[in-house]
């Protein structure tokens, strides 16, 4: 009763922030993303009748206390569904920065979904690994597709309307960039989690942003259906600076920036009045990614890596789904 999975993360074009239901983790508004090529998580899960508690290592550091937690309750569920008690060793990779707002969490819990339901020999459908993702956590819903993704909001209470399905595949749009910028190695301060519950208390923005979601929502669907890049682009960048104007307005505060975040900021819009089309957008964290298309890729670069304080620049096109590999890590 073993398998290993491997997801890839996303980045939202409209953002997922605020949730309706906590325990069942479902959004006040839908969202639009993007699948990562090349930043992903891999995920051996072994149930195991031996093992008197779950196991759980995070690149090689076993994970106690809150973490494991979080792990238990997610295997749970599939215990739940398979009819199985057996306890679990679970051990996954990231390739990139945990916490650092690097959507760790979408890739996380897509490639623990995926290998653990394959372990437990539950034969589930890609809605049904959705909707399973979306309880570990609720970017992770959209990243068991590939290619551009919409996690539909939904209205009924049990969830069961809650999940992601594709938009166009990921060589729908070839020549689309994402330039991941890393800036701070560090763990986030607040976590997505923890920011949005506070954003929808006390912010007197969220509802501007409920109301004026479902817009962003069209632009960025027909943006990319019809390959409209500015109409995608400046859509997400606006999307994203709602959502911050948001963070920004709780109490207290919650300020994801640092001041190489509003650097890259600063130079993206630099770039665009010299005639270079790119865009910016930024999770709940100070990662920059910024959006461009293959022709513009190598100057946009070359102008990101002129910031000091710019650790890494990790260069992505759109990825494929979540799916099960036959090398384990044990
Ligand atoms: C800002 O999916 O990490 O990245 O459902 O509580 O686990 P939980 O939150 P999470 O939140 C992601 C928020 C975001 C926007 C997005 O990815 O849509």
């Amino acid at each position: 009763m073993k398998a290993t999975a491997r997801a890839n993360a996303n980045i939202a074009l409209v953002k997922y922030w605020g949730k309706r239901d906590d325990e069942l983790i479902l959004p006040m508004n839908g969202s639009i993303s993007v699948t990562l090529s090349g930043l992903n998580t891999v995920t051996t899960v072994e149930f195991n009748e031996k093992l008197r508690n779950d196991v759980f290592v995070l690149n090689g550091v076993e994970q106690k206390g809150d973490e494991r937690k979080k792990l238990g309750n997610h295997l749970d569920l599939v215990r739940e569904k398979a009819k199985i008690k057996w306890n679990a060793r679970v051990e996954s990779k990231n390739n990139f920065p945990t916490a650092a707002g690097l959507a760790s969490s979408a890739s996380g819990f897509a490639a623990l979904s995926v290998a653990a339901a394959k372990a437990a020999h539950l034969e589930l459908n890609e809605k049904e690994l959705s909707i399973l993702a979306r309880m570990g956590s609720g970017s992770a819903s959209r990243s068991i597709h590939g290619g551009f993704v919409e996690w539909q909001k939904g209205t009924k209470k049990d969830g069961s309307d809650s999940y992601a399905e594709q938009i166009a595949k990921p060589g729908h749009w070839e020549n689309f960039r994402i330039l991941t910028t890393i800036v701070s190695g560090k763990e986030k301060k607040v976590k997505s989690r923890a920011g949005m519950k506070q954003t929808v208390q006390t912010s007197p923005m969220y509802k501007g942003w409920l109301e004026t979601v479902e817009n962003d929502l069209e632009n960025v669907r027909a943006g990319i259906l019809k390959k409209n890049f500015s109409l995608v682009g400046e859509t997400a960048e606006m999307n994203a600076l709602k959502m911050h104007s948001t963070m920004l307005t709780t109490r207290p505060a919650i300020i994801y920036w640092e001041p190489e975040t509003i650097e890259i900021m600063h130079a993206v819009q630099e770039l665009r009045e010299e005639g270079t089309e790119c865009y910016f957008t930024i999770d709940a964290g100070p990662q920059v990614k910024v959006l461009c298309l293959q022709k513009n890729e190598a100057i946009v670069t070359a102008r990101l890596g002129e910031i000091t304080g710019l650790q890494k620049i990790v260069p992505c096109k759109v990825g494929g789904k979540a799916e099960t590999i036959s090398e384990h890590f044990f």
